[in-house]
């Protein structure tokens, strides 16, 4: 499954490469609605671990959560398999470390007092998202805190980035669960401490969670 995943998924990577100018060029509108999202998971952090906390943003495009979470203080990390991304979040956040890498590769060095992955894990296929929250409960501290975002419908995916996308094959995969399916993932790793749908009526699952 993982071999077969990752020869499909060749396609939806180099759609984000050919992303990457325009997603930078909408980061400003993007920035006050992103603010909104993190604010429950940076009380989180802050509350616990302080400003310093160590966060891992997968995912982390051009940067946009990483920009804004660099502006609260924590120690940043952005990781993303797009180079052109990864280029310009480096501009966008020149304090931040990147990591240009595919998420299934990665051999963290270190934990986490808090991860991010936004419009993130729909990416993958339903068959290895327990081996995807598997890693993301082992990037975290004891008690750390997740936050995590994904589209719950073929359309709301298409605005995001077009990767439900059957007739040109860029993600024949995309992970379009339900709520309660997100809500059993997560559930078997993390306590849940809140969810919602996403602002103006985007058919989002929005969550924080902590790691038991
Ligand atoms: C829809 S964008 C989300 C960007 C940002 N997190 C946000 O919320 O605006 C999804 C990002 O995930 C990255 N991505 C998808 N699968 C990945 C993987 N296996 N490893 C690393 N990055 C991946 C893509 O390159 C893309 O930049």
């Amino acid at each position: 499954m993982l071999e077969q995943y990752r020869l499909e998924n060749k396609l939806l990577r180099e759609r984000y490469e050919s992303l990457a100018k325009d997603y930078n060029a909408r980061l400003p509108d993007y920035l006050p609605h992103h603010t909104k999202v993190l604010q429950p998971f940076v009380g989180f952090l802050n509350k616990d671990f302080g400003p310093g906390a160590r966060v891992i943003d997968l995912g982390c495009g051009v940067g946009l959560n990483s920009c804004i979470l660099n502006k609260h203080g924590f120690n940043v990390t952005g990781l993303d398999y797009s180079k052109n991304s990864i280029e310009h979040a480096k501009q966008n956040c020149p304090n931040t470390k990147f990591l240009h890498t595919d998420f299934l590769d990665w051999q963290p060095e270190e934990k986490f007092h808090g991860l991010v992955a936004g419009s993130f894990l729909d990416k993958f296929h339903p068959e290895l998202l327990p081996e995807v929250f598997e890693r993301l409960d082992s990037l975290l501290v004891y008690k750390g805190y997740g936050l995590m975002y994904v589209p719950t419908s073929k359309e709301e995916s298409q605005k995001v980035d077009g990767s439900y996308n059957k007739k040109q094959k860029y993600n024949p995969y995309t992970a379009l669960l339900e709520r309660d399916n997100w809500l059993q993932h997560i559930s078997k790793h993390f306590k849940v401490l809140e969810y919602y749908p996403g602002y103006g009526k985007r058919d989002f699952f929005i969550s924080t969670f902590q790691k038991r």
